[in-house]
């Protein structure tokens, strides 16, 4: 009977169901407040309605009366923060074995690239079953990635990265959104997003030769002469970027911040902003030089370049008068 009626959007990821209940919680709560509100309006206008030739009566309050309906929805409020406190850190949260795509948003389009290098346009294919994370920046303006259907929506900004991440449950075509007026063409601004069984995505994959993200990356790396300062010997001027990526590094300011995307992005573009310790700031500025798509590959060339041994701080040149302790502990990536 309903066929015709959807209320909610397809759920098509593991994290839908959870997000609706908690709507679905704030939509009931709503309306039986609303429906007591109204009906104790009624109520109470009746029988305290003005009658000839009686006088109106002074009601003092109730001590218990007012303290139960302060306590009660303190609790309740409570209740609903929990709820939205583990969504959220749920949907933050992006499990470490994710399958990643690396999105450009420009006036008016979504470029999307896999890590095995295929490009798409206003259309992202993905397996069923994986975890998928996104990470997206902007060409221009600001967007936001919005897919229904999987209950996610994220800013896109322009000058670093934001992340998001679903697991798609349910194979078929799915509706993708700006969900930020960035111009004239706003509206036009939409895509598709088509969940795969994994043999289909393999088959899809293979479609057409293309080279991996990572090795696209190591040629501009070479091209634009990063390699002859990130060297893995002594003599580089430059700290090696071998496991760097995930680790923490020590700052010449004495600060220690991990090698997110974000950070390799933006030690990329302005240098000067965290040099690693025992480095001068002598690297030049990228800033304007090379595009989006050339940082992400880039990016996904570094986080290529392999892990270090848990306990040691990466980033930093084996010799050198400033060494960092051994020691310091392996921290997550921190998670944007
Ligand atoms: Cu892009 Cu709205």
């Amino acid at each position: 009977m309903f066929d015709n009626f959807p209320l909610w959007p397809v759920r098509a990821s593991s994290g839908a169901a959870t997000v609706d209940a908690l709507y679905i919680f704030l939509v009931a709560l709503s309306a039986f407040m609303s429906f007591a509100i109204f009906t104790m309006i009624l109520v109470f206008a009746v029988r305290f309605r003005h009658r000839k030739g009686v006088e109106a009566e002074q009601i003092e309050g109730s001590l218990a009366l007012e303290t139960t309906w302060s306590v009660i929805p303190f609790f309740i409020f409570l209740f609903i923060f929990a709820w939205g406190a583990v969504i959220y850190f749920r949907e933050r949260t992006p499990p470490r074995s994710a399958m990643e795509i690396y999105v450009v948003a420009k006036q008016w389009m979504w470029k999307l690239q896999h890590e095995e290098g295929q490009r798409e346009i206003n259309e992202l294919h993905i397996p069923v079953g994986r975890d998928i994370r996104m990470i997206m920046t902007s060409q221009d303006v600001i967007h936001s990635f919005y897919v229904p259907a999987f209950r996610i929506k994220q800013d896109v900004l322009p000058g670093r990265y934001t992340m998001a991440w679903f697991h798609p449950t349910k194979p078929g075509t799915y509706h993708l959104f700006c969900a930020e007026y960035c111009g004239t063409q706003h509206s036009g601004m939409i895509g598709q997003v088509v969940v795969m069984e994994p043999a289909q995505y393999e088959a899809w994959l293979s479609g057409s030769p293309n080279v991996p993200l990572a090795e696209t990356g190591q040629k501009i790396f070479a091209e634009l002469g990063c390699s002859t300062c990130h060297r893995p010997d002594t003599q580089g001027r430059g700290p090696d970027l071998a496991g760097v990526f995930g680790k923490p590094v020590m700052l010449e300011d004495g600060r220690t911040v991990v090698a997110d995307e974000n950070y390799v992005r933006e030690s990329i573009l302005n240098p000067a902003s965290k040099v690693v310790q025992g480095f001068k700031p002598i690297m030049p500025v990228f800033q304007g030089i090379v595009s989006e798509e050339q940082l992400s590959a880039l990016v996904a060339y570094v986080k290529s370049l392999g892990q270090p041994g848990p306990g040691q701080t990466a980033g930093t040149s084996s010799a050198g008068p400033s060494n960092p302790p051994a020691n310091e502990p392996a921290h997550e990536p921190k998670v944007q």
